[in-house]
């Protein structure tokens, strides 16, 4: 339920139950004083009536008395009199609709009121010369009282609508301007905070606990975002060691693919110096010189390239050239281990958007750990296809919007133990100095970053395979 529902209810229940609560009361006392103006009444007339019925009584008898009395009944429809007496074995007319019990007050002179039946009788007691003592009797239907009832009922009811729609008209526009609105901003703001983005977001120019809130948010920000380009440098700084781990790796490779050019360039430099080669074949040696020269800048470009700090920037990426990059960049250290790369790109596979350095990185740390475990020579095949389906490790989703890259050993695969472990930073079974155990945390963090996964596939004696999954553009 909406927190400004909840408040205006926890505001409006407790209100419109205690104006409840009062009308009940309200209602009740309006009740009780119908009932005593009845009593009241009944007591006015009885004492009136008992003065007359005395007097009459005395100067012209009990028969002339109670025609009197009965006259006077018959006059006032509204209420009932009659003349009852107190002495058990009376004749039935003069019989008290009350029990003799209850109009024990009266023989000490009280007047006795009695509500039953839908009727409130009063006794008046008679104090008559030479007879026992006897009472008047009025008695009067109580159905009015239920239209007093009703009037009151309807009239409270009424009130308390009225302030039930009031509180709920103010409280719900109080509630949405004071509580409804500005929570709904944090909450924006917080799911824009989940989702990455630590941008901040405008306060509201007031000075409640909400405001302090969206401050205190604000604050968090601009700390989360400070942490988070702090965090995102060191991965960077991170990546980049790697680069340069790998790019000492591929050093040594380097240096033997160098020794060919370097080798034809002294020769042909040597001929020319010591006048062997002259006319067109000192133009042939120099051209010579030239070519091998670019060919050695190339191989080292290549290596100073893949060594820059690379940016984030991602562009779309022709998966083909990364491929290719990669193996011109490790062909050297597998030449040098006796290892074949081969590459195998299927046809028509759509352009990635990702980030070239980054991708390059991991194809590259992947095959220089295929050739490291591989010491006996043999063949890396580095493939890349779109497969129609392909789990996710891990959870049973299925996705089918992916590029498959794949790099296959044939070297010693990987000990069941380890499998778990090869994503974890620093995870190494190579000797101190020859691997830090930071290529595949590098690789995992890359891919990750690009919205895909890497599997792998491994046995002991025949060789592993990691496939890199990342999903295809969708501009
Ligand atoms: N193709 C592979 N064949 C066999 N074992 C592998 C293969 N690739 C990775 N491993 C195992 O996984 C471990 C971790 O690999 P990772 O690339 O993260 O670190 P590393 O190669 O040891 O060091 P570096 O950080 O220099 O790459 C390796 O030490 C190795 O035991
Ligand atoms: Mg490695």
């Amino acid at each position: 339920m909406r927190l400004t529902v909840k408040l205006v209810l926890w505001f409006f229940v407790p209100v419109v139950l205690a104006v409840a609560v009062n009308a009940f009361y309200g209602v009740r006392a309006e009740l009780e004083r119908f009932e005593a103006d009845v009593a009241a009444r009944h007591v006015v007339m009885g004492r009136v009536l008992r003065a007359a019925f005395s007097e009459v009584l005395d100067t012209d008898g009990e028969t002339r008395a109670v025609s009197v009395l009965d006259y006077t009944d018959k006059r006032i429809r509204l209420v009932d009199i009659r003349w009852v007496h107190l002495e058990p074995g009376a004749p039935s007319a003069r019989v008290p609709a009350v029990s003799l019990d209850r109009l024990a007050p009266l023989r000490l002179g009280q007047d006795v009121h009695e509500k039953a039946d839908g009727r409130l009788r009063s006794y008046v007691p008679l104090f008559l010369q030479d007879r026992p003592l006897s009472a008047l009797e009025l008695s009067e239907s109580l159905d009015s009282e239920r239209a007093v009832v009703g009037a009151a009922v309807f009239r409270e009811l009424r009130a308390v609508a009225a302030i039930a729609i009031a509180i709920g008209v103010v409280a719900a526009g109080v509630g949405g301007v004071l509580v409804g609105h500005p929570v709904r901003l944090l909450v924006e703001h917080a799911r824009r905070v989940g989702s990455g983005d630590f941008s901040i977001a405008a306060v509201p120019r007031r000075s409640d606990e909400l405001a302090d809130l969206a401050r205190e948010m604000n604050a968090m920000c601009l700390q989360l975002g400070e942490a988070h380009r702090a965090k995102l440098r060191a991965i960077e700084q991170l990546r980049h060691a790697d680069r340069l781990t790998t790019v000492g790796k591929l050093a040594s490779g380097l240096a033997h693919e160098l020794g060919t050019p370097l080798n034809v360039i002294t020769l042909r430099a040597r001929s020319i110096a010591q006048g062997r080669a002259e006319g067109e074949r000192a133009v042939d040696a120099a051209r010579s010189i030239a070519e091998q020269a670019t060919r050695m800048t190339n191989l080292v470009r290549q290596l100073l390239d893949f060594a820059r700090p690379s940016t984030p920037l991602r562009t779309l990426i022709d998966v083909r050239e990364v491929i290719a990059r990669s193996v011109d960049l490790v062909a050297p250290v597998a030449a040098k281990a006796r290892i074949r790369v081969e590459t195998d790109v299927a046809p028509g596979l759509p352009a990635l958007r990702a980030n070239g350095p980054q991708l390059e990185q991991v194809l590259t740390n992947l095959l220089v750990n295929a050739v490291h475990s591989m010491p006996d020579g043999g063949t890396v095949r580095i493939s890349a296809d779109a497969p129609a389906a392909a789990s996710v490790p891990g959870s049973t989703t299925v996705r089918h919007d992916l590029i498959r890259l794949s790099v296959k050993d044939e070297g010693t695969g990987i000990a069941e133990e380890n499998l778990a472990h090869l994503f974890e930073p620093f995870f190494t079974t190579k000797e101190v100095g020859v691997g830090t155990g930071l290529g595949l945390a590098v690789c995992y963090g890359i891919v990750r970053d690009h919205g895909g996964f890497i599997d792998v596939v491994s046995t002991v004696g025949e060789g592993s395979t990691f496939s890199v999954h990342l999903p295809k553009d969708r501009s």
